[in-house]
């Protein structure tokens, strides 16, 4: 540390850190052009701000030294912006490094020292850039072969693709750029390229591929190299009106002596024969270890008797960057806790979780053993797996033994959802240790923490993060067990506010809006599952609402404004679709609705024209926002007054004698939800809902998936928190905690515990959208919509029912928040915590008490009703009936309130 740095972190304004790119720590591959940057400030003092930044980005890490951003220096940016600072200097090259680092000014101009170098790294820009051809071994039944159960099958000729090539310099670094359809493994002289899985994500092929960069430099080495390719179905087949596997790829290797080498797909390499028997996402892979080509991946494999290539025809879509996507990896290694052997030959594995992935096999026996591994969510009475609930997907992994000794097997292009495996064919006793769990999913950075007094909310959230993380696959999906397994919009809207508060899924819904706007079609429709690979045009309203919400839900959380620019136009198109759709303001269309209430699957008492008109008026008054904050004044306008009209329309049609349409609860949620109900009417529809709840279902909700997404939120906004709190924490049918009471260690599809086939998938996230009120309301952390991207937040909790203390934490994109709250009899301690460069209003709970004094780390902030001055960080308080609130600034505050009356609370107050 020299004197000047020593100076500045005197000052108290500290390094900057977790600089990102896209999203994205350190990237490879970026093909955004005007690259946003983000950075958090780090600072020793309360109530921070930034007030100035400077960004250096060099071509070369040395010159960085020197404080030269040859590249760009963005000089001293008077500005508050943190997040998503675009890029603003000269263009950016293919493939190239770039250096950069930040400093920041603080509120009093104090400047902090320079942040660590970060990097970022351009992908292929344009398409001229990709050298090689999309190549393709010859497709099935050049061969077959036979075995006992499957009898003559046809060996998938040419899913193993392998190139030879040499390096005779030295290496300064290398890159390969690659994309295999529908699923690829990429090694290089024998090793796995990386640790994802399950690469590329899924798109429409026809609109656009990912493609992924490594950094190979390592795996190269002078002499003789050999890459080798494994290529799986993925969903790249022909039921979807795609073709054959293929892959593209391209190993762009700099010398020390400034020069390049480029190995491409093309046709001179060879392709052979996969041990890959069959493989189907839902049906599961057939691995044939006796077709194991050793060495086959290494150089100086003997591949003559291997055929020539062919060039396949493109798949269509252009190659885009899969770099701030995050990569589908095995996150986590579980053991089975039980193994029974319920019938001859048939052993039983017992996970005690459902979770996605598949498992390792461990086995040594004779050649030609075939061992036989079939995955299910439930077990029969009997003991054995009922595999029912995965429907048409027979989610079956076989692995068929060359004999040598220990053989080591998982399945690479398929994937299941399920708690218990059946083994069968297994030669000799499996144990305990013959499987082990690999935890398979888009792996997306946990953010979230909660906990809580109440071990039944604690179970709901453990059960919604499974459900979450099971249902990421490179696409939000509704399940992953049966022959399913789609980007339903509906499922992805409702859960998509808990996911942003458990997971950074900036990068992840980033990706998946451009799905959404390559599957829109022309009349401005899009479809119910995105990527389209079933065509249900048009979407129900309230699955094609994500297409406004995921975007608006980017803004407010993340702070991007960008993807709302890019997306304008198709959700404007979108609302003039279902505007197109309207009688009178009144939209009828709708198939869906309130998905799965109680004892259904169609929302047999909420008529769709009330969902469907309701999510009408909701995407239109959001458009409205938008184009407001994108300053489109006309048509904000335009949007705001078609709201009016529609909401007008809606009360029309379906608001007689204080209630709403039939009266359930989703009928009157709506309207509350979104603040439709004439002034004079609230109470009285409130108190429909209330005794419709406590009377009719005796303290239990009656909803769907939409109309579940909002309950909760509806009895908080109107007074009702305790009410919410009892439905969350029922334990009677139908609710959560019925779910968990009934042994389910994820969220189900239906409120019932169902053990058929049909519509009864044991892990689905739609009714996830609980654990965002866990958040919002138990711990009381809220981004306040006047700043986006946590700029200004809000801390609000209810203490209801029976908590005693509530913890948790959000690791947003600008730093650390958090809020925890213990009460005892009738004081309460909150501990909050806020990033440097936010702002927030602190509102705490004055416990049903009428007088209450409010203290700081024992120093009084509150008394007699009136703000006292003089901590550092709060600058100003009001009181209500139930809340006294701060203006609060960046840092770690910890108040306690408690009643001005000694007998209420002893010890607090002297
Ligand atoms: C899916 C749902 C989806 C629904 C809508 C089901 O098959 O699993 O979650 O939203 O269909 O039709």
């Amino acid at each position: 540390m020299d004197f000047r740095e020593e100076k500045e972190e005197m000052s108290g304004v500290k390094v900057p850190t977790n600089l990102l790119c896209e999203y994205t720590s350190n990237p490879l591959g970026i093909d955004v052009t005007s690259s946003r940057l983000s950075w958090v400030l780090n600072h020793s003092e309360r109530g921070q701000l930034q007030s100035a930044y400077q960004v250096l980005i060099a071509q070369r890490q040395a010159n960085l030294d020197t404080e030269d951003g040859d590249k760009w220096d963005s000089g001293k940016v008077a500005s508050e912006k943190s997040i998503n600072v675009p890029y603003e200097g000269g263009p950016l090259e293919s493939g190239k490094t770039y250096y950069w680092k930040v400093r920041v000014w603080d509120k009093d101009g104090k400047v902090s020292p320079w942040s660590k170098v970060a990097t970022f790294e351009m992908g292929l820009l344009n398409p001229d850039d990709w050298r090689g051809g999309w190549i393709e071994g010859k497709g099935y039944g050049e061969s077959t072969c036979s075995d006992p159960v499957h009898g003559i099958t046809k060996i998938p000729y040419g899913y193993l693709l392998r190139k030879e090539f040499s390096i005779n310099k030295g290496m300064a670094r290398a890159r390969v750029y690659v994309s295999g359809l529908g699923y690829y493994e990429l090694r290089i002289n024998g090793d796995k390229v990386g640790d994802s899985v399950l690469d590329p994500g899924w798109t429409d092929y026809k609109k656009r591929v990912l493609y992924s960069t490594y950094d190979v430099t390592k795996h190269l080495r002078k002499g003789k190299n050999a890459i080798g390719i494994m290529l799986g179905n993925g969903r790249y087949i022909k039921a979807y009106g795609y073709g054959s596997p293929k892959v593209i790829l391209q190993l762009n290797v700099e010398f020390t002596d400034g020069t390049c080498q480029d190995i491409i797909t093309d046709e001179t390499w060879k392709t052979g024969q996969s041990p890959i028997l069959s493989n189907d996402i839902y049906n599961g892979e057939t691995y044939d270890a006796r077709l194991e080509r050793r060495g086959w991946g290494v150089a100086g494999y003997d591949d003559s008797d291997w055929d020539e290539v062919r060039i396949g025809d493109e798949p269509g879509g252009k190659l885009v960057s899969q770099a701030n996507l995050p990569p589908i990896k095995a996150t986590k290694i579980i053991q089975p806790l039980k193994i029974a052997n319920p019938q001859p030959d048939v052993y039983i594995y017992d996970f005690g979780q459902n979770f996605t992935g598949w498992v390792r096999l461990r086995v040594s026996g004779p050649r030609g053993t075939m061992v036989n591994l079939k995955y299910a969510e439930l077990l029969h009475e009997n003991g054995m797996i009922n595999p029912v609930p995965n429907r048409g997907a027979k989610a079956t992994d076989t692995y068929i033994l060359k004999g040598e000794g220990q053989e080591v097997y998982e399945p690479r292009f398929t994937y299941h959802g399920f708690r218990y495996v059946e083994a069968t064919g297994f030669p000799g006793t499996p144990t305990l240790e013959t499987i082990e769990g690999r935890v398979v999913h888009s792996a997306v950075e946990p953010v979230g923490g909660f906990i809580s007094s109440n071990s039944l909310i604690n179970s709901i959230h453990k059960n919604v993060l499974w459900g979450q993380l099971s249902n990421l696959m490179s696409v939000p999906t509704d399940c992953p067990q049966r022959d399913e397994r789609m980007g339903w919009m509906g499922d992805a809207q409702l859960s998509a506010e808990e996911a942003i508060y458990n997971f950074d899924m900036a990068g992840f819904y980033t990706k998946w809006v451009e799905d959404i706007s390559d599957s829109q079609a022309e009349d401005g429709s899009v479809p119910d599952v995105v990527p389209p690979y079933w065509s249900k045009y048009p979407a129900d309203p309230a699955w094609g609402t994500a297409w406004v919400v995921i975007p608006w839900y980017l803004y407010q959380y993340y702070g991007d404004k960008r993807v709302l620019e890019q997306n304008y136009s198709g959700m404007k198109k979108w609302v003039d679709f279902l505007t197109g759709q309207t009688r009178d303001h009144i939209l009828s269309y709708g198939e869906i609705g309130d998905w799965c209430p109680p004892g259904h699957i169609k929302p047999v008492d909420t008529p769709g024209e009330v969902t469907s008109t309701w999510y009408y008026y909701h995407d239109t008054l959001i458009l409205s926002k938008i184009a407001g904050i994108l300053e489109k004044s006309a048509d904000a306008k335009k949007y705001s007054q078609l709201s009016s009209k529609i909401k007008e329309a809606f009360n029309k049609k379906f608001f007689k004698d204080d209630r709403y349409a039939t009266d359930n609860q989703t009928c009157n949620i709506l309207p509350l939800f979104l603040g439709m109900v004439p002034e004079d009417k609230k109470q009285a529809v409130l108190k429909n809902l209330i005794d419709d709840i406590v009377v009719l279902h005796n303290n239990h909700l009656n909803t769907g998936i939409v109309g579940t997404r909002y309950i909760l939120n509806v009895l908080t906004k109107y007074g009702q928190a305790n009410l919410a709190y009892k439905l969350v924490t029922q334990t009677t049918y139908p609710g959560w905690g019925y779910m968990i009471r009934e042994g389910a260690t994820t969220l189900w599809e239906r409120w019932e515990y169902l053990a058929g086939g049909g519509m009864n998938s044991h892990n689905h996230i739609m009714f996830g959208s609980v654990d965002a009120w866990l958040y919002k309301v138990l711990a009381g952390i809220n981004i306040d919509p006047a700043s986006p991207g946590f700029g200004k937040i809000i801390i609000k909790p209810f203490i209801v029912g029976d908590l005693k203390y509530v913890n948790a934490s959000v690791k947003t994109i600008r730093g650390m928040v958090s809020s925890s709250w213990t009460r005892q009899d009738k004081s309460l301690v909150l501990d909050v915590t806020f990033p440097v460069n936010s702002q927030a209003k602190v509102h705490i709970p004055k416990m049903g008490l009428k007088k209450v004094i409010v203290k700081e780390r024992g120093k009084t902030v509150w008394e007699n009703g009136s703000y006292l001055q003089g901590i550092a960080g709060i600058t100003g308080g009001s009181e209500d009936e139930d809340y006294v609130t701060f203006n609060v600034g960046s840092g770690l505050y910890s108040f306690e309130v408690s009643g001005l009356d000694k007998h209420c609370s002893p010890g607090s107050y002297k």
